[in-house]
């Protein structure tokens, strides 16, 4: 293994004590990882906060077998050793990377194929907040739901993290997007990421709305986090072979739905969790996020949402933010 400074043996990290509310949240001092041979080990600058991290803490969505049981799933830092099977990276490189857990930390190993460059001229808190968002919505956006230019995409929750991300790679490579979102503001948010529509669905029915802003056509893809009875909605908000990909049930995993709307607009109702993916899986999304987005990145064509950011120490306010459900975009933990 390559290394260049000292790499302490103690690090600070956030540990969930016991599942509860965001104080159970707690400094607690931890080896630092080493890199395995297909690992770099990253000194941690930034970590972004996402909504499976409270699922975590609450105890409703344990860790993979093998993963950290500290919560964070994105990093961005500067790589400090790295691997004898990780040769693209030196000692010094930043990066930002998906993790497998651990994120809230001051060190974290990650497989070296789930890093990417910093994207050109990105502060660390910026490039702290791509990496969940942007794999999950490459995989589930364009592999998964095969959006195309010209075609119209539905996004729920326009302004989450998710959301925000969705809506301009979407824009950025031709596709017209309609949000949901629940206030004027966070709709202000989603039309000025390039929604051409953005639907406060706490006053207005998104499937009517869908249907007007595409001609009576509807969606061609819908990005769902909802599940409960959206499931049901979304069908009537889809195109003759919309594709609706779930990935999340925040309004419930268990619905009902009229499944000849199914057949006779030959839908196709997908979805996909990322965490429990193979390594080599997120590599393939990497690669093609490099090749596709990071150019949109690096002219600023595209930028994350930055809502607030927090030091490490404070892990449990930036829960708390989230939880509140006030934020636009992205919430990330300053680690230093
Ligand atoms: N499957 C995967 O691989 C994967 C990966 C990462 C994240 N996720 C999921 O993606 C979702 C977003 O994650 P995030 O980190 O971006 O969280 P986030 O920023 O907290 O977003 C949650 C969003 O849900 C919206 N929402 C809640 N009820 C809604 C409704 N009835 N209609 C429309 N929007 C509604 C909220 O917006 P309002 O305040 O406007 O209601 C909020 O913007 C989470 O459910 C998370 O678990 C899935």
């Amino acid at each position: 293994m390559a290394s260049g400074e000292r790499i302490p043996e103690k690090m600070m990290a956030i540990a969930i004590a016991e599942p509860g509310g965001p104080l159970v949240l707690k400094p607690e001092r931890r080896p630092v990882p080493e890199a395995g041979d297909k690992e770099v080990l990253i000194k941690v600058r930034a970590a972004g906060v996402n909504r499976p991290d409270i699922a975590q803490r609450l105890g409703k969505y344990p860790p993979p077998p093998g993963a950290s049981d500290l919560p964070g799933l994105e990093v961005s830092g500067v790589v400090v050793a790295v691997g004898p099977a990780a040769p693209r990276w030196q000692v010094g490189d930043e990066v930002c990377a998906l993790t497998n857990g651990g994120g809230y930390a001051e060190y974290v190993a990650v497989d070296a194929t789930n890093a990417l460059p910093l994207p050109a001229g990105f502060t660390f808190t910026e490039a702290a907040a791509l990496p969940e968002t942007f794999f999950t919505v490459w995989h589930n956006v364009f592999q998964r739901g095969r959006l195309r230019p010209g075609e119209t995409l539905l996004v729920h929750g326009g302004s989450s993290g998710i959301g925000t991300t969705a809506i301009q790679i979407a824009t950025a490579l031709g596709s017209r997007v309609v949000a949901t979102a629940g206030s004027a503001e966070k709709c202000a948010a989603c039309a000025s990421l390039g929604a051409v529509r953005a639907i406060n669905y706490r006053e207005e029915d998104f499937v009517p709305a869908v249907k007007e802003a595409t001609d009576g056509r509807g969606a061609n893809v819908i990005l769902d986090m909802i599940g409960g009875d959206y499931v049901s909605r979304n069908y009537d908000a889809a195109a003759l072979e919309g594709r609706i990909v779930q990935i999340s049930t925040q309004g419930g995993a268990v619905g009902s739905a009229d499944f000849s709307k199914l057949m006779v607009k030959r839908l196709l109702h997908t979805g996909s969790t990322l965490r429990p993916r193979t390594f080599e899986f997120k590599g393939q999304i990497a690669d093609e996020l490099e090749t596709r987005v990071w150019p949109l990145l690096a002219s600023r064509r595209i930028a994350p949402v930055m809502d607030m950011i927090f030091p490490l120490k404070d892990a449990w306010r930036a829960h708390e933010r989230m939880e509140e459900g006030e934020h636009i975009g992205k919430i990330v933990l300053d680690v230093g």
